[in-house]
This record gives structure tokens, sequence and C-alpha cells, in this order.
């Protein structure tokens, strides 16, 4: 029997193709997902190294992040979540998509409810709450629906493909103190953020 797998390099041409293509949003979520959705259903098409925690490569022992493909218009990183990890509200400045390859992910989604205009406070209000599971795929849709803080309560890493129509490297964002409203504008100087 033959077995059909979802090579990284196929993936990456699909998204080329794809957003070369200067879709609409609809169309790019459409297709995009369903390419990711194929992709995380096969780890092993991305090799065991950007698979696993940093350790003592990275900033965080228990955190890891991967550059995997950089081209125009489209990032494509590997993330890794420890147990425990955790990453609190902030939001990406362009469109995107997650995809989990193991275990399982705790996404929280907030929504902005005031009228948006200061730049350092914002009211934000939890929309839903999802347990993101393996061969998931979540929308990051900007000014939409985009805010969001991660946790791996579990006892386990979580892998995932990020997906981004920006380089994050170097990309203003911001940060959401949930309790007190603060806003934090940040951007880095490596990709490594998700
Ligand atoms: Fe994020």
């Amino acid at each position: 029997m033959t077995t059909t797998t979802y090579a990284f390099d196929e993936f990456v041409h699909d998204m080329t193709v794809l957003v070369d293509g200067q879709p609409d949003q609809e169309r790019l979520f459409d297709l995009g997902s369903s390419y990711l959705e194929r992709l995380v259903n096969n780890p092993d098409a991305v090799p065991e190294e950007f698979r696993v925690p940093a350790g003592s490569r990275g900033r965080s022992a228990n955190h890891g992040s991967y550059i995997l493909h950089r081209g125009e218009g489209l990032a494509i990183t590997s993330v890794v979540w420890g147990p425990g990890d955790h990453i609190s509200a902030h939001d990406h400045k362009t469109w995107g998509m997650i995809g989990v390859m193991n275990n399982g992910i705790t996404e929280t989604r907030f929504n902005r409810k005031d009228d948006g205009v200061r730049d350092d406070f914002a009211v934000l209000e939890v929309d839903r709450k999802t347990l993101v599971k393996p061969g998931e795929v979540s929308l990051l849709i900007p000014d939409v629906d985009e805010i969001h803080q991660m946790d791996n309560t579990s006892d386990r890493p979580t892998v995932e493909i990020h997906v981004y129509g920006k380089d994050l490297k170097g990309l203003d964002r911001c940060m959401y103190n949930i309790e007190t409203g603060a806003v934090k504008n940040f951007s880095t100087t490596r990709w490594d953020n998700c």
C-alpha cells in the first residue's frame, strides 16, 4: 500500500502560489487552512529539531521558535510550547494561521470593546477559550479577530506551525494587560515570537 504524505516543500510551494495570486481573504483562508491541515496531520514533515523546546539554545528553555521559511508575503515558523508555557494577550498586525501538530493548546481570544482611539489603553473582553487539538487550524484576522493568549496547561510539549503574511521580525505590534487596560507596543529583532 502506498501512503501519500504532504511534504513541507509541497506546503511552501502551495502557499507561495496561493499568496502570489493575491487572493481575497476568504480564498486565502479556505485554501491556506486546507493546506495547513494536511501539513500538521503529518508531523514528520518538519524535522524533529524544530519540534522540541529550545533548551539551552533559546531564550526560554521551555519554549521553541524556529524559522522554517521566509518569502515574499509569507513567513512560516514552528513554535513549541513546553508544559506550563504561556504568552499573554497580544496582536499580530497581519493575517495568520496556526496549525496544531500534537497534544493541544488552550487559546483565549479577546474582543476589543473600546473605540480604539487610544494607543496606550484598551478594554478587552474574553470572546472564547478553545482547546485547539492536533490537526486543527485557527485563523488570525487583522483588526477583526487576532488578539489572543496561549497556554499549554498539559504536561507535554505542543508543536504548532505558524503561517503569517508578514515577517514578524521588526513588526510593530501590541501586548495587552487585560487587568489594567495598558497597551504596550513591541517589536522583536528576531522572528521568534508568535
Ligand atoms: Fe500570537
